[in-house]
C-alpha cells in the first residue's frame, strides 16, 4: 500500500490542451512508473486521481468533465496543489516496437511510457483519437518525444476520419507491434481487446474507474475481484476482459 503523505507543489506553467483542458507543469519532480497515478487535492473542492503525465518536473494533464477538473484546469502559475502518491501498478516498459492507443483523458497515462520507451531506444507509435482536431490531447508531447503519431478525428479535421482504432488498424494488421498499451473510454478498450483477440501480442489496458482513497482502503474502485487503485490501474487484458464486457 502506498503512503498517504501530501506534497505541496506550485504551478509554474499552464499549457492549453485545445478546447478540452490544460497541462500544468509543477515546480518539482515526482518519481513514478509510467501509468501510475497521483491523488490531487484542491482544498475546499475535491480530491481526484490523475495520471503522472511527466515526472521531472511533475506534470498533469486535465480534461474538464466536472467541478474538480474545471477548477484544476483553471489553475495558473503560482497556484498550489496538494499531491499524494504515486499509486498503483503501471505499464511494463518493454517492447522494441510499441503501439500506444489513447482516447479522452487516458492519453495522459501514456506519455511517461512513451518517454521511457524512447529512452530505451524503442520505436513508439501513438494512435490518438478525438471528436475533432481541437479535442486531441497531448499530440505536441508525443511529437516532442519523437514518437510516430497516428491521428483520427470523428469529423476528419485532423488525421483520418474515424476512430482511434481505425488509426491503429494498419499497425495491427501488419503485425508491427510487439506490445500494445492503451488507456481511454472502456468502449474503446473493449473494441481494442476484441480486435486483438487470438493475437499473441501482449495487450495492457489502464482503467479509469472512480476512486476515493487511491490506497486500497475504501473499496470505491472495486471492479470484479480487483481493486483498480491497488491491483491496477494497468492490467494485462486477460485479467480484465470479462469486466469490460457489457452484462448479457
Ligand atoms: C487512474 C486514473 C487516472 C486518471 N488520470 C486522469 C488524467 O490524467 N487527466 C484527467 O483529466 N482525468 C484523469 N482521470 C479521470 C479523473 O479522475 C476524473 O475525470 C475526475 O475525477 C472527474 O472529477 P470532476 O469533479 O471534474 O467530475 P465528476 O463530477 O466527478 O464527473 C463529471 C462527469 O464526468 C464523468 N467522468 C468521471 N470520470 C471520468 C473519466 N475518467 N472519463 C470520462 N468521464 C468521466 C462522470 O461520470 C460524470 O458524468 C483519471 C482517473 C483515474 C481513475
Ligand atoms: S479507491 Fe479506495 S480502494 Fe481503490
Amino acid at each position: 500500500m502506498g503512503e498517504a503523505i501530501y506534497r505541496t507543489y506550485r504551478v509554474v506553467a499552464r499549457r492549453s490542451e485545445g478546447s478540452v483542458g490544460a497541462t500544468l507543469i509543477l515546480d518539482g519532480p515526482l518519481q513514478a512508473e509510467p501509468g501510475q497515478f497521483v491523488m490531487v487535492w484542491l482544498p475546499g473542492i475535491e480530491e481526484r486521481p490523475l495520471a503522472v503525465m511527466d515526472d521531472d518536473p511533475l506534470a498533469l494533464t486535465v480534461r474538464v468533465v466536472g467541478p474538480f477538473t474545471r477548477a484544476l484546469a483553471a489553475c495558473a502559475p503560482g497556484d498550489r496543489l496538494w499531491v499524494r502518491g504515486p499509486y498503483g501498478r503501471g505499464f511494463p516498459v518493454r517492447g522494441e516496437q510499441a503501439l500506444l492507443v489513447g482516447g479522452g483523458s487516458g492519453v495522459a497515462s501514456l506519455t511517461l511510457l512513451a518517454k521511457r520507451l524512447m529512452q530505451e531506444n524503442g520505436h513508439v507509435r501513438v494512435a490518438l483519437g478525438a471528436r475533432s482536431s481541437d479535442q486531441l490531447m497531448l499530440p505536441w508531447r508525443f511529437r516532442e518525444l519523437g514518437c510516430e503519431l497516428l491521428l483520427a478525428t470523428d469529423d476528419g479535421s485532423e488525421g483520418l476520419r474515424g476512430t482511434v482504432l481505425d488509426a491503429a488498424e494498419p499497425s495491427l494488421s501488419a503485425g508491427w507491434a510487439d506490445v500494445v498499451c492503451a488507456c481511454g473510454p472502456e468502449v474503446m478498450l473493449l473494441a481494442l481487446a476484441r480486435r486483438m483477440e487470438g493475437s499473441d501480442v501482449p495487450l495492457y489496458l489502464s482503467l479509469e474507474r472512480s476512486m476515493k482513497c487511491g490506497l486500497g482502503i475504501c473499496g470505491n474502485c472495486y471492479c470484479g475481484n480487483r481493486l483498480v487503485c491497488l491491483d491496477g490501474p494497468v492490467f494485462p487484458v486477460q485479467e480484465v476482459l470479462c469486466l469490460l464486457e457489457p452484462p448479457p
